[in-house]
């Protein structure tokens, strides 16, 4: 039997758990997988390119076990009352190969990109830092905030989206907890005093969410909603100013702002920072862009930490996935069993 956890069984162990929580206590898992990052199988993901978006498979394997991803990204699906990104994940035993767990991974994406971003600016950004903005309020907007208050108390948000009812939902969602909230008139004020800049937009496009003149020295860029070639969000000139620091480098070139770049241009991968073999932020002036792109060990991770999460409670049930004759050459009397016999 392979545990399987849907939709409703993650919403009520997100509802009992809370979302914060969650946000935090996964960063422990993703933080222990960075750490050993030269111990898994990695490749840039596997990407299937339509007019309207992308659809991707993200594989990894600690050797123990084997996890992928499938994940699509149409930008344009909110206009067709569909969502930009939604995911299921696998993991499975390397020793015999027969997947052991899945799961809905729209929700869970969710938590793993907010909780990745909190780490890595944890590492990254000014000790001081007090203040967000958010260029897009859209989907992940509020898991991004909520992760950043768990990990780095950071609760002053300023806010721009040029879809004011996605404004209003996420004012609507974050206000009750206790979150101080500036709407901004756009996006140049949005980043007025901010020590943080989140760039969550969803554009086909290479846009410019960000110019250069926005930045100010000292800001930590965390950009998530470059992701894909030809979808980018930041001015190139940026990049030239700042220290980039990225998930994989071989994926990042292709699919991260970076791919605006000479291909040798400069990037530091984040576990090594982390495991203090490279250096992060080395003064207070300094621009740190975290050019995320959403790398497999990420979903690993993810997948690991709820597999956990879920033992020994009602939030998962027993699906029979994988066919299983008693004798492993015989599936075909697996099929025929019960079926009238011709003569
Ligand atoms: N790096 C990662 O690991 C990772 C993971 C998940 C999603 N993403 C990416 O993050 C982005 C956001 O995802 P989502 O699920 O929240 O999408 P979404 O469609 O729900 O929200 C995107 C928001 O951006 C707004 N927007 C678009 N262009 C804008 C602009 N120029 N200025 C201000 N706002 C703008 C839209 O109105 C929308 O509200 C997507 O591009 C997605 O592909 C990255």
């Amino acid at each position: 039997m392979v545990r399987f956890v849907d939709v409703g069984n993650i919403n009520r162990w997100a509802a009992e758990t809370g979302v914060e929580r969650i946000l935090t206590d996964m960063v422990e898992y993703l933080e222990r997988d960075f750490r050993r990052w030269p111990t898994f199988d990695k490749a840039p993901r596997v990407a299937s390119h339509s007019p309207l978006g992308v659809i991707e498979l993200m594989p990894t394997s600690d050797g123990v076990t084997y996890g992928f991803k499938y994940v699509n990204g149409h930008p344009s699906n909110p206009s067709r009352g569909l969502q930009t990104v939604t995911a299921f994940g696998v993991l499975a035993d390397v020793q015999s190969g027969y997947p052991t767990f899945w799961s809905e991974m729209t929700v869970l994406t969710a938590f793993r990109t907010a909780a990745t971003s909190a780490m890595v600016a944890r590492a990254l950004a000014r000790p001081d830092a007090h203040t967000m903005a958010m260029i897009g309020t859209g989907t992940q907007s509020e898991f991004q905030a909520l992760a950043f208050r768990g990990l780095l108390g950071i609760n002053r948000l300023r806010v721009w989206d040029t879809d004011p009812d996605a404004i209003a939902k996420f004012v609507r969602n974050l206000a009750p907890l206790g979150f101080e909230i500036v709407v901004a008139t756009g996006a140049t004020d949005v980043v007025t005093g901010a020590d943080i800049i989140t760039t969550c937009t969803a554009d086909k496009a290479n846009a410019t969410v960000l110019t250069d003149a926005m930045v100010a020295p000292g800001v930590h860029i965390n950009a998530i909603g470059g992701d894909c070639p030809g979808k980018t969000e930041l001015d190139m000139g940026i990049l030239h100013r700042a220290d980039v620091f990225v998930e994989f480098t071989a994926q990042t070139r292709i699919e991260g702002e970076i791919q605006q770049m000479h291909p040798e241009f400069p990037v530091t991968e984040i576990w090594q920072v982390l495991v203090g073999e490279a250096t992060g932020r080395t003064s207070a002036e300094q621009i740190t862009v975290f050019d995320s792109v959403g790398f497999a060990i990420e979903d690993f991770s993810a997948l690991r930490f709820l597999q956990d999460a879920v033992d020994q409670t009602s939030f998962y049930t027993d699906i029979d996935l994988v066919a299983d004759p008693d004798d492993p050459k015989d599936l075909f009397g697996l099929v025929t069993a019960g079926a009238p016999v011709l003569v």
